[in-house]
């Protein structure tokens, strides 16, 4: 199957998912990433990696307006599956719908607890013990959706949230092509 990668950063998340797509078994190829941000960190290893990419501003357009421009180009690209990775934008409920149950999103925290941003500051100050990341289907609920798949990590003595962002950033990146290769399998 043909994925689409949206991220608007770093794109650690989108760079495992590329990884794992080369494994032969892996039932599915990154046909394109898309950045809200065109300097985004993540695009040059995609580039570096021969993945087309379609990188513009969402700066002074409609958030529909700029959806629908996303929405263009990964139809362009014959993209069947969406992974947002990182991306931190609001979708349109029109782009929500169009790619209902085959879009997906990774969240650093045990959905349903902590939507939102700041998770691991958060799950620290309210004294958690455990933490984690989830794999979930996208709907127009910010970090709702069917859960496809969560992983767990201690919230250890000393940690600060740095620490802990650590600690769960490498189960994400083991989670999120595993889920991901699922959804498409089933
Ligand atoms: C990850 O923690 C992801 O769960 C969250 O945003 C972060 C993106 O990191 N949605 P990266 O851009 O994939 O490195």
């Amino acid at each position: 199957a043909r994925v689409g990668i949206l991220i608007s950063g770093r794109g650690s998340n989108m760079a495992a998912l590329i990884e794992a797509s080369h494994a032969s078994d892996c039932p599915y190829e990154v046909a394109l990433v898309v950045s809200n941000v065109p300097d985004a960190a993540g695009l040059a290893y995609a580039a570096a990696n021969g993945i087309p990419q379609f990188a513009a501003s969402h700066k002074g357009m409609k958030r529909a307006e700029f959806d629908a421009l996303v929405d263009g180009a990964l139809r362009d690209a014959g993209v069947e599956y969406v992974a947002l990775a990182g991306y931190m934008r609001l979708l349109s409920p029109a782009f929500v719908d169009r790619w209902a149950g085959r879009m997906v999103n990774i969240h650093p925290s045990l959905l349903p607890a902590y939507k939102g941003l700041d998770t691991h500051q958060r799950v620290l100050d309210a004294g958690e013990t455990r933490h984690g990341a989830t794999v979930h289907l996208v709907t127009a609920e910010l970090d709702d959706g069917p859960i496809l798949a969560q992983a767990e990590v201690p919230v250890l003595e000393g940690d600060d949230a740095e620490a802990l962002a650590r600690r769960v950033l490498i189960e994400e990146h083991k989670l999120y092509p595993q889920a991901l290769a699922e959804l498409i399998r089933r």
